[in-house]
């Protein structure tokens, strides 16, 4: 079977074979970028036990040489698991690694490791420390509530800070160590934060960006213009709150809580979890890396030898309106766009559709803005409409409306036997328009045994202005970015007519309410390039 009917992706990073889940320690050193991930060396499955750091380098982020894996099980105190954590550049450049390790107990610590040999730019070769484990799990803490170090910061004392990712009575808990030296830690009288509404926080991230620029910012950086992110994982989702930071005290002050009733802030609505970023200090960014699992079966994994994949990197800001993010991919992608199409203000009136032709629909990039001429017969938001997900897959895409649905009809085949919809409807509140961006999966595929639960989230925007819409499609994933990267969407979908060339790409309007496309632009994308060095050994 060719392999991008197995929904082998061609941009996306992906390693050769295998399963692949976190991104761990991304960073920038010398020129070249590392990613690190979660990585079963023998399997297409997650390994209870086994789990190495993949790694691979880059100069652009977006081709990639795959190395030897960076760790491996092989000691008392990562005997059942090199598991995540991230990198921290330290004040002389080098870098270090804070990792959880599973003991043979399954007890989980912290450990560091750091390059063999720092002249070598590739760090192909890494050095666990003699005084590993540095950090176990005391007091309240159960042993396997106690992983995912972030990278650290460095506060103003010449302390170095660093949080731990725990559950501690039930309670999603982000927990503070320190240190003066990076090699030992005490644990802080108090976490930087927890909830009694989540349980575990895996992979906490936390850092500082701006209020008033479109730079990223170091995350040891502190100012008057800045805010502070903490991201945890729970529910299946990378939830986020933004608040701010008294570095002298480590209080964290969020502007809103995680689950608040009408805030629940997601990095992305639909598959996406276990993400990093990192500080760019190149391009002066912060990139967002995330894993996007499979949404098929799991013997489907196995047959095809591989399962996961990372999303395409993103810049993540704090909005204009700062009380959310938003999120671009990272402009190196532009260098993969081929067939440029474009087109002006057309008007798609109610019921109907039409071809988006000279790409390859299969492996695209799409950007559209949507002009609404007339907003006033919007239907009426009802107060049990709160849940955006359920609204979605209520308003599939082929049940009209009035103000849309509109969007894309991606990955779809030429009679529509299968497609994927990316769209949006507007709404009437009784003070405000409500819009809401919908991917619709339970049309993507013929094949029975793929999870096609709908996505949804509301996009803060106003209707009366343009709406946007971008779409990275790749064999089997769509990532979508509505409101020019407020809210986003991945998904994944495994066609079984709409691959290569018999794939097509459609922009519909199934509303009463004629809509304008103020500008679309759509190009095919070129393959990435993905090499494996040649002291990759395969493991048996
Ligand atoms: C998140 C996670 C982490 C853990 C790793 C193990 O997906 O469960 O908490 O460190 O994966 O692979």
């Amino acid at each position: 079977i060719p392999t991008e009917e197995r929904g082998r992706t061609a941009y996306h990073f992906q390693p050769p074979k295998n399963w692949m889940n976190d991104p761990n320690g991304p960073m920038y050193y010398k020129g070249i970028y590392h990613l690190f991930y979660q990585y079963n060396p023998y399997a297409a499955v997650w390994g209870e036990g086994i789990l190495s750091w993949g790694h691979s380098i880059s100069y652009n982020l977006v081709d990639w040489i795959h190395l030897e894996d960076a760790l491996d099980p092989t000691d008392p105190y990562d005997i059942r698991g090199c598991w995540s954590g991230s990198a921290t550049i330290l004040p002389g450049g080098d870098p270090a690694i804070m990792y959880t390790g599973v003991e043979s107990t399954n007890r989980q610590v912290q450990n560091i490791a750091v390059p063999k040999n720092l002249s070598d730019p590739f760090l192909l070769e890494w050095a666990k420390l003699d005084q590993n484990p540095l950090m176990t799990p005391v007091d309240a803490i159960g042993s396997e509530f106690f992983r995912d170090p972030t990278t650290a910061w460095l506060g103003k004392d010449k302390r170095w800070r660093v949080v731990i990712g725990s559950e501690i009575n039930g309670h999603g808990t982000a927990l503070l160590y320190q240190s003066e030296d990076f090699v030992h830690w005490a644990k802080s009288h108090k976490p930087l934060h927890f909830s009694n509404k989540t349980d575990m926080w895996e992979c906490p991230d936390f850092y500082p960006v701006s209020t008033n620029d479109t730079k990223g910012i170091d995350t040891s950086g502190l100012g008057r213009t800045t805010k502070h992110v903490l991201k945890a994982s729970f529910f299946g989702h990378d939830h986020y709150i933004i608040g701010t930071y008294d570095s002298e005290t480590d209080d964290f002050f969020p502007d809103t809580d995680f689950m608040d009733s009408n805030v629940k802030l997601r990095y992305d609505y639909g598959i996406y979890y276990a993400s990093k970023t990192f500080f760019d200090g190149a391009k002066r960014r912060r990139i967002l890396w995330g894993w996007v699992k499979e949404a098929d079966d799991q013997s489907d994994d196995i047959s095809k030898g591989w399962s996961g994949l990372q999303s395409f990197p993103r810049t993540i800001l704090l909005d204009k309106s700062g009380k959310q993010l938003s999120q671009w991919p990272i402009e190196e992608i532009e260098g993969l766009r081929k067939d440029e199409v474009n087109l002006q203000n057309k008007e798609i009136e109610g019921g109907n559709i039409f071809e988006v032709t000279g790409i390859t629909a299969s492996q695209a990039d799409i950007e559209v803005s949507f002009h609404l001429p007339n907003l006033d017969d919007a239907e009426l938001t009802h107060p049990e409409w709160l849940d955006p997900q359920l609204l979605c897959s209520e308003k599939n895409a082929s049940t009209g409306g009035v103000i849309g649905p509109f969007g894309l009809l991606i990955l779809a085949s030429e009679n529509l036997t299968e497609y994927t919809a990316v769209f949006f409807q507007v709404f009437k509140g009784h003070d405000k328009y409500a819009v809401l961006m919908c991917s619709d999966q339970s049309r993507s595929s013929l094949r029975e045994e793929v999870d096609i639960s709908t996505f949804g989230a509301f996009v803060d925007v106003d209707p009366a202005e343009k709406i946007s819409l971008r779409s990275l499609i790749d064999h089997s994933i769509i990532e979508s970015f509505g409101g020019e990267g407020k809210t986003c969407i991945t998904s994944r979908v495994y066609p079984t007519l709409a691959i290569g060339q018999e794939s097509h790409l459609y922009v519909f309007n199934y509303g009463t309410e004629s809509i304008r496309i103020a500008n679309l632009s759509a190009w095919s994308m070129r393959r990435a390039q993905f090499f494996q060095s040649s002291t990759k050994e395969e493991k048996p």
